[in-house]
């Protein structure tokens, strides 16, 4: 067995509470413990206590960390991230700089369609090596788990070779790694749309679920993109094969997709930025979980925020997350997610900490095991620079992690 004690942590954030997404009041409890330590054996939290009593009960042969009186938070969860995919796309961002908008460049070759010719065209070794790039980078900025969708594959070939990636990550990679099928992201451009949505559903959906690759299935519900009948479909057969549902909607307009996610039991409705209060009522009377990524929007130069506000005011378990991707959101940090949902979102710091950490966790269904720094969970553990917790939003895209503990086994910044 092996021991690891941190002790003389300034403020710890430990989130102590129910294992579930926390709601309105509950978002601002951090359960903060100051001049605390915490004793890990293997890969789980054994002990969290003042740093006094933790240094009593350790094990002598415990490797000590001291903290130096800094904050320590529980690792963050990313729950929504394209993080596997082909080249890039910097051309796009700079036609952007320009003016140019998502839709402009999409409708001229761009977009989606261009990161899938980029991923179908590298092989499956070359893609985990690079992913196993961006995996690292993760774990430097804090986050010890990630959701990471398909999507740049567009027939079973590709998106397998992506789930299989995604799987081999958390094989070769400290990072916690959650496979999603999405195939339904775009229209292959050489496939007829209704052949394509019955291979997913009659083949892809089924293969991914026995295989174990993917616990969810996503779609993009959007004008030139999927619609709701689309949705329906696919619904039905991630319900038929075991699998659960996760949706990106309301990103360009309302289509009413806070409330299709509601109605067809999608355990997360992502993006929302466009989202009505209706969809918002239809949300919280379906226990569906909002999923809100301000990194996209930033990304896209949108205007339009999702209005958090409102949803934790209604008694919503907000996650956020970086929608990590190529074209619309190239940033993997949960810090500076956080950091754009205090200045445009109206969320508090403690408030986006909650949603980086539990709620995400509840929305993957691990909260259970991840999300807060309690006795009996994973030792996902971050020792930040600073002394506040409201600085890690605070010091804005300046990297702010020491070190991270990720189930038990320490990685310091590379300097
Ligand atoms: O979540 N909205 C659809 N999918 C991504 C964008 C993916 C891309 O542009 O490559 C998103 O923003
Ligand atoms: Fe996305």
């Amino acid at each position: 067995m092996s021991s690891l004690a941190i002790l003389n942590i300034g403020q710890l954030v430990s989130l102590i509470g129910p294992n579930r997404g926390r709601v309105g009041q509950e978002m601002s409890d951090l359960g903060l413990i100051y001049g605390a330590g915490i004793l890990v054996q293997d890969d789980r939290i054994r002990a969290v206590g003042p740093s006094e009593d933790i240094a009593l009960e350790m094990p002598a042969d415990a490797v000590i960390i001291d903290a130096g009186g800094r904050v320590v938070t529980p690792g963050f969860v990313d729950a929504h991230t394209h993080l596997v995919f082909g080249g890039n796309r910097c051309q796009e961002f700079e036609l952007r700089s320009q003016g140019a908008t998502y839709q402009e460049i999409s409708s001229k070759g761009g977009g989606i369609h261009s990161s899938v010719e980029a991923t179908r065209s590298v092989d499956e070794e070359s893609l985990l090596a690079r992913s196993q790039k961006w995996a690292h980078k993760l774990i430097q900025m804090g986050t010890t788990t990630a959701e990471i969708k398909s999507g740049y594959g567009l027939n079973a070939d590709s998106e397998f070779k992506m789930l299989r990636v995604i799987r081999d990550l958390r094989r070769t990679t400290p990072l916690r790694t959650v496979g999603t099928l999405l195939a339904a992201h775009a229209i292959p451009k050489d496939q007829d749309k209704d052949d394509y949505l019955k291979h997913i559903t009659t083949h892809m959906i089924p293969e991914a679920s026995c295989s174990g690759l993917a616990r969810y299935v996503d779609i993009f519900v959007e004008e030139n993109y999927y619609s709701a009948e689309c949705a329906r479909k696919i619904a039905g057969a991630a319900k038929k094969h075991g699998l659960g549902l996760r949706m990106h909607v309301d990103q360009m307009r309302d289509g009413h997709g806070a409330a299709l996610a509601a109605e067809l039991g999608a355990i997360t409705a992502d993006h929302l930025e466009q989202t009505s209060p209706a969809g918002i009522g239809a949300m919280k009377a379906a226990n569906t979980i909002p999923v809100l990524l301000p990194t996209s929007v930033f990304g896209l130069r949108h205007e339009k925020y999702p209005v958090a506000r409102a949803m934790i005011d209604a008694g919503l378990p907000v996650v956020l997350a970086t929608d990590f991707n190529p074209g619309s959101s190239p940033s993997p940090s949960m810090p500076f997610a956080m950091s754009l949902a205090m200045l445009n979102m109206g969320m508090s710091a403690a408030e986006c900490l909650t949603a980086a950490t539990i709620n995400a966790a509840a929305s993957l269904e691990l909260a259970h095991e991840l999300g807060s720094l309690e006795p009996g969970k994973v030792a996902d553990i971050v020792i930040h620079e600073w002394e506040d917790y409201r600085e890690i939003p605070y010091w804005i895209a300046t990297p702010g992690v020491r070190t991270t503990i990720c189930r038990g086994q320490k990685f310091d910044k590379v300097s």
